[in-house]
């Protein structure tokens, strides 16, 4: 349908239908503008103040957390005591600090929240259908819940949901509906792992659907966060061919926000006519924009949905056309409160001559219930959407409906707190012309891949099988100058199966670790006289051979040391930071800068490389790690020596490889595979290394700066060691802290990479109003995820590195059970090295395992009895490198800012992943020499600075002063 006169014709329709549905819903207000009570007046003050709207809602989404009176006082105030708000306001809010009004509080945000969730009460429901039925309007059920972390969860999610069906079978005279989140039915639905996400929830959607079908049910599926898309789509179109039943209507809601909707449009339309079955399309605009532009922001992937409203609005419209123009294969459902989206289906539905059983608006519980009156009023057919659950559980939702009200272009502010022009509510929508991005300046982090795009996984799983093909070869000691023997074969194995081969390499003896030195002092000279430009765009070369083979690098570090998929990836995307933040870090660091104006005198500063620098590093972030040390020495102008961990060297010789075909001379970059207790040291001592850096144990970092503090004969500078430590690094888990969070991240902070992070956490710090909450759904959650060869993306947690480092985390966990009681021991296979993973409470701070650091899959729950005692207890270490906080309590926040001094602190986030950049990495006190990888002031370790001062007057004459 088009031409111009169809599109007036279309319009004038649009206006009219709006104007009377306007006259009609303004009878009265929805009952969070209702300026006439409290909650209304409250709301319509936070609308005019955009902070008191975030600290209403900080402080809202708190509260169903918080058990005692003087809790829910502590945070009122805390969030909102600060606000100077006179009159009766003022009254109300200072009121609201004081520990006997918190059931007031409380049963106030209680009353709000019952105008968007009705209570899990069959009663309550009875009341929400008779509410409806006068309208009248249909309903459309969904049990919220938390965020589902562990199978429990999710079957309790799906046993909510067959109760609900059953009770609506029982009380309604119409079908039931009910609408189901995907992502609720199994812990993990991981688009990696899309054919087990898909069958998890399969198994569980089975059950219920075959209920569904009995009772003729309406199912939709909502549409969630874009990264779950794909696997929601797949999912449902696998419930379409499970379950080809007619007499039951099967439904997914598609999101105008996206750019790509059209093309999922059509795919359901494609699909309903190709089986010649009706299927259900909720076309909404979208309930997560917020979140999509923020996360893709801080990811640096492009951001997934429209960033022009009128974008979004004119999609709707458009797809709201697409959807009406099949009505024998689709049942349309337009979702939504904006007046002209409504008036324009409703025009486009009149255009098209569609009854009143081809399609319906459908409109959230609470959010617009004046308008849902105006369109009932219409004859059009109505359905409301009725979240069911508590408070506790349906927070989430509630916080996503404020925000939606409240939103500075939300439909319903527009309409109902600001009282836009009618002309302007009923405007088509015009997205402004799109301007060109901007290039951008400064550092960004390489973005990782999104494992989403069917397509990335595809090429990873490629890069792993030419990798598998490739394996099997031997890596010659190839020092320049010297035929000396190997001292010894290492041969590489796949951690994650004792029995697989990945090559073999040759050590280097003595002699070759002196040959190399030998070589790189030679090389010295002319490589500090290489323009810093020049070396820094060696750097950014290496940097682009690196991203070209980027699938292949990180399947390589699959394979060799047990990293999954993701890990992997970041892996390979650090190093690639590393290479240009230190390129771009040296060029602003090159060339002599004046010190102070100084009349009469030159004074000039300029820094320089130290000389040969000794590269040792270990095996856990096998790239990343050794391109952050190689690179920062070698842009500064010093050449290198590779010694990589042996359990890694496949990759160390992939990097060195990258470096000499970038173009870096091959004297100025070598590889030294060799022991750490023979080739290492050596190197460290050598009289002519003026540079060590070193990532790895405390015992070795130790060792290291105690030998480079000797002075040896011929020594000829003294020697400069960079030093990265490990850590016993604790996350403390506050009494108000969202256990959603809480417990999700300390899983990924404890066991991702099996523990085996420098930055990983080994003690959690729980208050005890938390503490068996916590450590019971962390142990629940941990038990979903099966361990395996990383290679199957299935597997999220593989293998240890060695057998001898799964021998010596056995013996911890032997210690653990006489020092604390083991409550959750996961299952293992037993083809490689792996350790089952280990959760211990009843740990003390005395006991060894909240003291030495285990390096592997094993956490201590410790219990404090405030959060002062927490932050003692975090603090009673030797080692200094992370730490995190789970809390909402400002106060606390701002607490752990001041006292908690680790290296790296992590307030309500994970504590591992730091990024170049963004979060300069490393220890303090024990763990770490204290100058952060990725920082500002890095680079400055691996150079000196010298000093020029020269006399510039002549005989009385002054000459200006340069720059
Ligand atoms: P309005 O016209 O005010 O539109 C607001 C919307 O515009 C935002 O939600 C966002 O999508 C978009 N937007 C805001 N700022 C923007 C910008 N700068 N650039 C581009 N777009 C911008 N949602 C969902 O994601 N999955 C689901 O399954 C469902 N299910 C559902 C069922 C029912 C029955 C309803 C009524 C709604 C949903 N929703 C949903 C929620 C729905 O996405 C949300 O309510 C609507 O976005 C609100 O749209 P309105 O037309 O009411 O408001």
């Amino acid at each position: 349908m088009g031409g111009p006169s169809v599109l007036h014709g279309l319009e004038a329709s649009i206006a009219e239908i709006g104007r009377s549905l306007y006259e009609r819903a303004l009878r009265a207000n929805p009952s969070l503008f209702d300026a006439r009570g409290l909650r209304g007046r409250l709301a319509a003050r936070a609308l005019s103040d955009e902070r008191l709207r975030s600290a209403l809602f900080h402080f809202i989404d708190t509260l169903p957390q918080l058990d005692s009176a003087a809790e829910v006082a502590g945070h009122f105030r805390a969030y909102l005591g600060n606000y100077e708000l006179g009159g009766l306001w003022g009254r109300v809010l200072r009121l609201g600090s004081h520990p006997a009004l918190a059931g007031a509080v409380r049963a106030s945000v209680q009353r709000v929240a019952r105008e968007f969730l009705v209570e899990p009460q069959p009663s309550a429901i009875r009341r929400v259908l008779r509410r409806l039925a006068r309208l009248p309007a249909s309903a459309t059920f969904d049990a919220v819940g938390e965020a589902v972390l562990t199978e429990q969860e999710a079957e309790r999610y799906l046993q909510r949901n067959l109760e609900l069906l059953e009770l609506l079978a029982r009380e309604s005279n119409e079908p039931p509906a009910i609408s189901v989140k995907l992502s609720a039915l199994t812990a993990r639905f991981d688009p990696l792992d899309r054919s087990g996400s898909c069958r998890r929830a399969m198994a569980r959607l089975n059950w219920f659907l075959t209920r569904a079908v009995e009772l003729k049910a309406t199912v939709t599926v909502d549409m969630e966060q874009h990264e779950l898309k794909g696997l929601i789509l797949d999912t449902f179109f696998e419930v379409l061919e499970a379950f080809p039943h007619a007499g039951w209507l099967p439904g997914i809601a598609l999101q105008a926000y996206a750019p790509d909707a059209p093309a999922h449009v059509e795919r359901v339309i494609q699909f309903a006519r190709s089986r010649r079955r009706r299927i259900g399309v909720r076309l909404v605009k979208g309930a997560y924009w917020d979140t999509e532009v923020a996360l893709a922001e801080q990811r640096n992937w492009p951001i997934p949905v429209f960033l022009d409203k009128a974008q979004t609005d004119q999609q709707y419209e458009l797809l709201t056309a697409r959807l009406f123009d099949h009505p024998d294969v689709i049942y349309p459902a337009i979702a939504g409160h904006n007046l002209r989206s409504l008036a324009h289906a409703i025009a486009a539905a009149r255009m098209r001559g569609l009854g009143r059983d081809a399609w319906e608006v459908q409109m959230l519980l609470g959010m617009a219930d004046p308008l849902c009156k105006a369109v009932a009023s219409k004859g059009i057919q109505l359905r409301v959407y009725v979240p069911v659950g508590d408070l506790l559980a349906g927070i989430a939702y509630l916080i996503r409906r404020l925000m939606e009200n409240t939103a500075n272009n939300s439909i319903l502010r527009q309409t109902y707190a600001e009282r836009r022009q009618l002309v302007d509510l009923l405007a088509a929508p015009h997205p402004a012309p799109v301007e060109a991005e901007g290039r951008a300046t400064g550092f960004r982090n390489i973005p990782l891949i999104d494992f989403s795009d069917p397509k990335s996984a595809a090429a990873f799983r490629h890069a792993l099988d030419a990798v598998r093909s490739g394996l099997g070869r031997t890596l010659r000691m190839n020092v320049d100058g010297t035929t000396d023997r190997p001292a010894g074969h290492h041969v590489c194995t796949n951690p994650a199966s004792r029995d697989e081969t990945l090559g073999v390499v040759e050590m280097a003896s003595l002699v070759h670790a002196d040959r190399a030195v030998a070589n790189a002092v030679g090389a010295f000279e002319s490589w500090r006289e290489v323009p810093a430009m020049r070396r820094a765009e060696l750097c950014r070369r290496t940097a682009d051979l690196m991203l070209e083979r980027r699938e292949r690098l990180a399947a390589l570090e699959v394979l060799e040391v047990g990293k999954n998929w993701r890990e992997a990836d970041a892996d390979v995307a650090e190093a690639v930071d590393y290479l240009r933040f230190y390129a771009q870090q040296m060029e602003a660091l090159d060339g002599w800068r004046p010190t102070a104006g100084f009349p009469g005198e030159r004074n000039d500063l300029r820094y320089e490389p130290r000389g040969v620098a000794a590269i040792i590093a270990p095996w856990n972030f096998p790239l990343a790690i050794l391109t952050g040390m190689a690179s920062a020495a070698l842009v500064a102008g010093n050449p290198v020596i590779l010694k990589p961990a042996e359990q890694a060297m496949l990759i160390a010789a992939e990097l060195h490889a990258l470096l000499l075909e970038a173009g870096v001379p091959a004297a100025v970059c070598q590889l030294l595979p060799g022991e750490g207790e023979t080739v290492g040291r050596h190197l460290v001592e050598h009289p002519d290394v003026g540079l060590i850096a070193f990532t790895g144990s405390r015992e070795v970092g130790l060792a290291i700066l105690e030998r480079a503090g000797r002075v040896v004969s011929g020594q000829r500078q003294v020697k400069r060691v960079v030093c990265e430590m490990g850590g016993k690094n604790a996350i403390i888990v506050d009494a108000d802290a969202d256990l959603d969070e809480a417990v999700l991240h300390t899983l990924h902070s404890a066991f991702g990479f099996q523990g085996q992070k420098c930055s990983a956490a080994s003690r959690v710090i729980a208050l005890k109003s938390v503490h068996d909450r916590f450590a019971s759904r962390l142990a629940d959650a941990l038990d979903c995820y099966p361990y395996g060869p990383p290679e199957d993306p299935q597997y999220i947690f593989g293998p240890v590195i060695s057998e001898q480092a799964r021998e010596r985390i056995e013996r911890y966990v032997e210690l653990g059970k006489s020092e604390g009681k083991l409550i959750y021991r996961g299952r293992v296979p037993q083809s490689g090295h792996y350790v089952a993973p280990a959760i211990f409470t009843g740990i003390l701070p005395r006991h060894r395992l909240a003291r030495e650091e285990i390096f592997g899959p094993v956490l201590s729950i410790l219990c404090a009895e405030n959060f002062s005692q927490a932050l003692d207890m975090a603090l009673d270490s030797e080692f200094a490198l992370t730490g995190g906080v789970f809390s909402r309590l400002p106060e606390h926040i701002d607490l752990a800012r001041r006292r908690f001094r680790v290296g790296n602190l992590y307030i309500n986030r994970r504590i591992t992943g730091a990024l170049v950049s963004a979060q300069p990495f490393g220890g303090i006190a024990m763990s770490g020499t204290g100058v952060q990888a990725g920082g500002p002031d890095y680079l400055k370790q691996f150079l000196w600075t010298r000093v020029v001062s020269e006399n510039t007057l002549r005989h009385g004459f002054v000459p200006p002063s340069a720059g």
